[in-house]
C-alpha cells in the first residue's frame, strides 16, 4: 500500500513513520511535511537511504501541490498529523492554529475526494472533549467542548473530517488520543522541557497549582492504534486512545527530578495558563474491543527510557532548540518565571 503521513517529521510522525516501515515493510511511506520549528528530517536518520520512504517537503494548505502528491505516488491512504500542535502557542497567536490545522484539513480532505482515496486517517486528540472534573473519563459520545484556540482548531478539523464521510461518503476514520511523550518531542511540551531544564540546571516552571491531570500514552503505543485504526477501523467512525496513565503535572516533574538527579528546589509555581484544561482521561474501551488494541509500555518505564533518551542525545535536543526559536524560548521563559503563582 502507498500511504502519505502528513508531518511525518514532527514527534508522533518520526515515529510512526519508523514504525510503519518496521511493521509493513512493503509499504511506501510518503512523508509530506513543511518543516516547521518542529518538523526535523534528523528524526527520520535511521531511514537514510530506504527507498521506501519518501520525504516531500510542502504545505498541507498548498491544494496544487498536495494533489500532485497523492496523484505522482498513486497514494490510497492519508494518515493526517500536520498539524500546530503547542497549546501555549496558540494562546500566543492562534491564527497559524486556524489556518494549518483547519483549512490545511480541509484541503487534504478536498484532494482526498478529488483523488478517490481509499482511506483518510484523522489524528485528533482528547482535547476535543474539554475538561474534566475529578472523575470518569471521556468516551467517544463525550460532548465536544474544547477550550483553547488549537482544541478548536482540532475539533474544527475533526468534525470536517467526519462531515466529508457523512456528506461525501469519504472513508474516514478518526483517532482521539491523550498527551503523548517518549523519543523525539520537542522540549516545548512538559516532560521533554522539564528534562532539558533539569539539565541545564534551569528552574521548571509548574502552571498554576500543578495538580492538573493528564492521561500519559507512550507514543509507541499511538503509532500501534494509528496501524490498528487505518487498517480495521470503520468507516465514519472515531477511536479512542489512552495510556491509561493518569499523573499530576507536579508529580511528573518529580519524577523527572528524581531520573535526573535534580533538586525538589528547581520547581518554580508560576502563573497558570489561561483556560487551562485541569483534567483529561480517556476511555479506550471502545478501540480496545473493535480494534484488538492494547499498550504495551508501563508509564515508569517509558519515562525512564524517556529521560534516558534525552540525556543521551543532547546533541539534538540542543540543535532544535538552537538559532530563531532559543529567542521564543528564552521570552517565554523569563515572562513565566517572573509571573509567580
Ligand atoms: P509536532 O508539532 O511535533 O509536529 C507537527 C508536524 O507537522 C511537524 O513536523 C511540522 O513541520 C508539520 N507541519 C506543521 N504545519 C504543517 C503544514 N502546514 N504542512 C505540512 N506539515 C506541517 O506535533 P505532534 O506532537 O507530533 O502531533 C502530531 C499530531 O497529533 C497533531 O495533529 C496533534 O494535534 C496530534 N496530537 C498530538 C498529541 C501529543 O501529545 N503530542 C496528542 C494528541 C493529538
Ligand atoms: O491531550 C492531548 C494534547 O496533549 C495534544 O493534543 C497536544 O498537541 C499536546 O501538546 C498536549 O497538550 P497539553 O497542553 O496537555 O501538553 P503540554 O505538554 O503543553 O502540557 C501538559 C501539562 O503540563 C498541561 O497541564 C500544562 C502543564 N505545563 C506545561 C508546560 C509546557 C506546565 O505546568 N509547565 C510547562 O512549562
Amino acid at each position: 500500500m502507498n500511504v502519505l503521513v502528513t508531518g511525518g517529521c514532527g514527534f508522533i510522525g518520526s515515529n510512526l513513520v519508523k514504525y510503519l516501515r518496521k511493521q509493513r515493510p512493503q509499504w511506501k511511506i510518503v512523508n509530506f511535511d513543511k518543516l516547521t520549528y518542529a518538523g526535523n528530517l534528523e528524526n527520520l536518520k535511521d531511514l537514510e537511504g530506504d527507498a521506501q520512504h519518501v520525504f516531500v517537503k510542502g504545505d498541507v494548505n498548498n491544494r496544487e501541490h498536495v494533489e500532485h502528491v497523492l496523484r505522482q505516488h498513486g497514494i490510497e491512504a492519508v494518515m493526517h498529523l500536520a498539524a500546530e500542535s503547542h497549546v501555549d502557542r496558540s494562546i500566543l497567536g492562534p491564527e497559524a492554529f486556524t489556518v494549518t490545522n483547519v483549512l490545511g484539513t480541509q484541503v487534504l480532505l478536498e484532494a482526498s475526494r478529488a483523488v478517490g482515496l481509499k482511506r483518510f486517517l484523522m489524528v485528533s486528540t482528547d482535547e476535543v472533549y474539554g475538561s474534566l472534573g475529578p472523575t470518569g473519563a471521556f468516551t467517544e459520545e463525550s460532548p465536544l467542548q474544547p477550550s483553547s484556540p488549537y482544541s478548536a482548531s482540532k475539533t474544527a478539523a475533526d468534525l470536517l473530517a467526519l462531515a466529508y464521510a457523512h456528506t461525501f461518503g469519504l472513508d474516514v476514520v478518526v483517532t482521539r488520543c491523550s498527551n503523548n511523550y517518549g523519543r523525539y518531542q520537542f522540549p516545548e511540551k512538559l516532560i521533554p522541557l522539564m528534562v532539558v531544564n533539569c539539565l541545564h540546571d534551569k528552574p521548571l516552571p509548574v502552571y498554576g497549582d500543578g495538580a492538573q491531570i493528564r492521561d500519559w500514552l507512550h507514543v509507541e503505543d499511538h503509532c500501534s492504534a494509528l496501524l490498528l485504526a487505518l487498517e480495521r477501523g470503520k468507516k465514519g467512525q472515531t477511536y479512542n486512545i489512552g495510556g491509561g496513565a493518569e499523573r499530576k503535572n507536579i508529580d511528573i516533574v518529580k519524577g523527572i527530578l528524581k531520573r535526573t538527579g535534580k533538586p525538589e528546589t528547581l520547581i518554580k509555581y508560576v502563573q497558570d495558563r489561561p483556560g487551562h484544561d485541569r483534567r483529561y482521561a480517556i476511555d479506550p474501551t471502545k478501540t480496545k474491543r473493535e480494534l484488538g488494541w492494547a499498550p504495551a509500555h508501563t508509564f515508569e518505564q517509558g519515562l525512564d527510557d524517556t529521560v534516558t533518551w534525552y540525556l543521551e542525545n543532547r546533541t539534538w535536543w540542543e540543535r532544535v532548540t538552537s538559532g530563531a526559536y532559543r529567542q521564543y524560548f528564552d521570552s517565554q521563559y523569563k515572562q513565566r518565571l517572573s509571573s509567580a503563582a
